[in-house]
């Protein structure tokens, strides 16, 4: 699908996979809809953006909050009049131990990265049906859908949760006949600020694991896809032990 004036909503935009994701979609033409909670950084992608040529639009957006979200998504499409392409990314992570981790700590895993794709992609689907072709990607990771590590049960589960939304998504689609592509991207360990908010206890050696433009190429790839069944589930792992 080329993607020149095609409209994209990005999750997660304001930095690491998402920023990558939304700087390339401008630079190839489509129009990108910049999704996250701060808002200075947002700005910042949308600059990047329209420096290059292109048309990014701030929309400051916790995706746990349900207006906030449907404001977002009627905001893109009220913008431009169309949404061809979502792409969930928001995320973050909380490792710790069952015992340990906080309901609270566990909610916000699953709203933020379960809840909130849900949310996201409930409200951009009529507009991407109306069209009856578009993508939806989902940003999981090999930690869920196909590994669990100790420490990681809220992510875990989240992962997994989303991993679940796309496939049903996918059935969904396949029922209606349309050219929606739904596809989902799971990568390893990717040297972002992720691990910084995470106090992550273990180290990221930036030479052997993914970089976030290696991730938002695999996404870009996915979504210009001339065929998107080629890419409903993309690994991509690094090297840096264990993943
Ligand atoms: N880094 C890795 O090793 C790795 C591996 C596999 C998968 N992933 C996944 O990749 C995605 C992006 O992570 P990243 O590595 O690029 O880390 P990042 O730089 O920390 O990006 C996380 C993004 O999520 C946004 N976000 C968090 N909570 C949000 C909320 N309540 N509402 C709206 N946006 C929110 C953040 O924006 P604001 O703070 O501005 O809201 C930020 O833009 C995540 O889903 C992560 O689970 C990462």
């Amino acid at each position: 699908m080329s993607l020149e004036n095609k409209v994209a909503v990005v999750t997660g935009a304001s930095s690491g996979i998402g920023k990558e994701t939304a700087l390339k979609l401008g630079r190839a033409g489509a129009k990108v809809a910049l999704l996250a909670r701060r808002e200075e950084k947002l700005k910042a992608v949308a600059s990047q953006i329209e420096d290059n040529g292109g048309e990014g639009l701030v929309l400051k957006t916790d995706v746990t909050d349900e207006s906030q979200v449907r404001s977002a998504i009627e905001r893109t499409a009220g913008t431009y009049s169309r949404i061809d392409i979502l792409v969930n990314i928001a995320g973050l992570g909380i490792f710790k131990p069952v015992e340990k981790m906080s309901i609270d700590e566990w909610n916000k895993q699953v709203d933020v990265m379960l809840t909130g794709a849900f949310m996201a992609t409930h409200y951009a689907l009529p507009h991407i049906y109306r069209l009856k072709k578009g993508r939806v990607l989902f940003v999981t990771s090999l930690w869920g859908p196909v590994k669990t590590a100790a420490d990681c049960s809220a992510y875990n589960a989240a992962k997994a949760g989303v991993s679940a939304l796309a496939s049903a998504l996918r059935e969904e689609i396949r029922e209606k006949a349309l050219e929606v592509g739904v596809s989902e991207i799971r990568p390893g360990t990717v040297a972002t600020e992720f691990f910084d908010k995470a106090e992550y206890k273990g180290s990221v050696n930036p030479d052997r694991v993914l970089h976030a433009e290696d991730v938002a190429d695999a996404i870009l790839e996915a979504i210009s896809s001339r065929n998107p069944i080629a890419h409903n589930v993309v690994e991509l792992e690094g090297t840096n032990p264990p993943y």
